[in-house]
């Protein structure tokens, strides 16, 4: 019998990949953005689509789930949106409301209510909760007012019915090609899946790579294996896109001046700390980008790193700004993981909707001047490894569609390994 899903969240449904490849049919989808909605469509055309806010959708589909199948799902997949998940702020949330302050809280977190309805009216076999790692620690106002920690309440409103904790996993552990690390929590009332919990402490499958070769894990997949071997491009107009790979290894182009830093950026640098150029000084010493905690205790950035060679005087390929009246340049203000190089021989670091941005977090090709193309980002993504198309009506999606497509997604790879594992137990 045809294992079923529902996607709660889904996006554009890459996260879904992963179960059809063990044979699970995602039968309903539930997704805010149109756009998203209609790229899932697109993949999934014999799926139920439920567009909207799912607060608005919920009766809808639990409704419609109850017309039309007499069994309960195998899985409901649910991976709300990460932005309202602060990584700080609990304490003072907690505080402000021991003082009787009504704290100001991220509508967003409270979509697990709805989500644990549906849940519970449902009654899956596995629940699969996708999100940050800083979930743990993510405060909600309940229905009834009160102020709970997320993992808390889905474990409250669940109560017995459902066994699994959260788990903090890094996708480079199950072979994708980039460091991801996201709370997934395993869920199941499946009486093998209960024996398992009670043993193992845990419903996920065990790592399949690691750090070091183990006798039991390989290597992690490193950017040289997943993409070394593709054309180069680079940021300039007429050398940024070559032909084929479905019209996706293209990357944005960037001025001359940001070229220019970045031509000088070695691997697994930044062009903060680039060094002088002037071929008749070639200084190496200048005192590169920093930053360190003030006595307030709090990490500042250094305003003292120089811009021109510390022994010749000649401008250094820094990051710069320029006063539009005086010309005068000084150092942009900016993190040193912006215009920084990723290194050929580990994963990528965590692609997100700005992978390419050249100033995002790390996101620079290892030795050649652009950011990742939009190929790349589906092989590091590990989108490439499955049967997935960008086109509506014959026509490819926007560039923006696709980055945040991939830079939302759940890698597909380590959603096989968790459904092929909770199929394993399930038999
Ligand atoms: C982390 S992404 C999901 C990624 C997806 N599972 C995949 O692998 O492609 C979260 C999605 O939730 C959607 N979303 C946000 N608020 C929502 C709401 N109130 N109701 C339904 N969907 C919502 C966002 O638009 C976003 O596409």
């Amino acid at each position: 019998m045809t294992k079923n899903a529902i996607s709660l969240f889904s996006s554009s449904g890459i996260g879904d990949l992963g179960l059809k490849a063990n044979g699970i049919e995602t039968i309903i989808g539930c997704e805010l953005l149109e756009e998203r909605m209609n790229l899932f469509h697109n993949n999934y055309p014999k799926a139920k689509c439920f567009q909207g806010d799912i607060w608005e959708q919920k009766d809808e589909i639990i409704k419609f789930y109850h017309a039309n199948y007499t069994e309960p799902p195998f899985l409901i997949l649910a991976t709300p949106p990460c932005q309202g998940m602060s990584p700080n702020g609990m304490g003072k949330i907690l505080n402000n409301y021991r003082n009787g302050l009504r704290p100001k809280m991220d509508e967003r977190n409270r979509l697990i209510i709805p989500t644990v309805d549906i849940i519970l009216s449902l009654q899956p076999e596995w629940v699969i909760l996708e999100n940050v790692p800083n979930m743990t620690n993510t405060l909600i106002v309940d229905e009834n007012d009160k102020l709970v920690n997320l993992i808390a309440y889905i474990k409250q409103r669940l109560g017995s019915l459902y066994c699994g904790e959260p788990v903090v996993v890094d996708a480079a552990d199950y072979g994708v090609p980039q460091h991801r690390k996201r709370l997934i929590t395993i869920l199941s009332r499946n009486e093998n899946a209960k024996k398992v919990f009670f043993g193992k402490g845990r419903l996920l499958p065990d790592f399949t790579h690691s750090a070091e070769d183990t006798p039991s894990t390989r290597h992690w997949v490193t950017l040289r294996e997943a993409i070394g071997d593709l054309p180069a491009l680079r940021a300039e107009k007429g050398k940024n896109s070559v032909p084929g790979y479905g019209g996706l290894h293209k990357v944005p182009l960037l001025d001359e001046k940001k070229r220019f830093w970045i031509d000088h950026t070695k691997e697994g640098d930044t062009a903060f700390n680039n060094q002088c150029i002037n071929p008749k000084c070639g200084y190496q010493g200048n005192r590169t980008h920093g930053a360190s905690y003030d006595a307030d205790g709090i990490n500042k950035i250094h305003t003292d790193t120089p811009l021109y060679c510390e022994k010749c005087g000649a401008l250094l390929p820094r990051p710069w700004v320029e006063d539009k009246k005086t010309g005068e340049k000084r150092l942009m203000k900016g993190f040193m993981s912006a215009y920084k190089r990723m290194r050929w021989d580990e994963p990528a670091s965590t692609l997100t909707q700005n992978f390419q941005y050249a100033c995002s977090d790390n996101k620079l090709h290892p030795d050649q001047s652009r950011v990742l193309s939009l190929y790349e980002g589906l092989v590091l993504q590990s989108i490439a490894d499955y049967d997935y198309s960008f086109n509506i009506h014959g026509k490819l999606c926007s560039d923006g569609l696709i980055r945040d497509t991939i830079g939302e997604s759940v890698p597909p790879r380590v959603m096989d390994f968790i459904c092929a594992h909770i199929i394993e137990i399930s038999k």
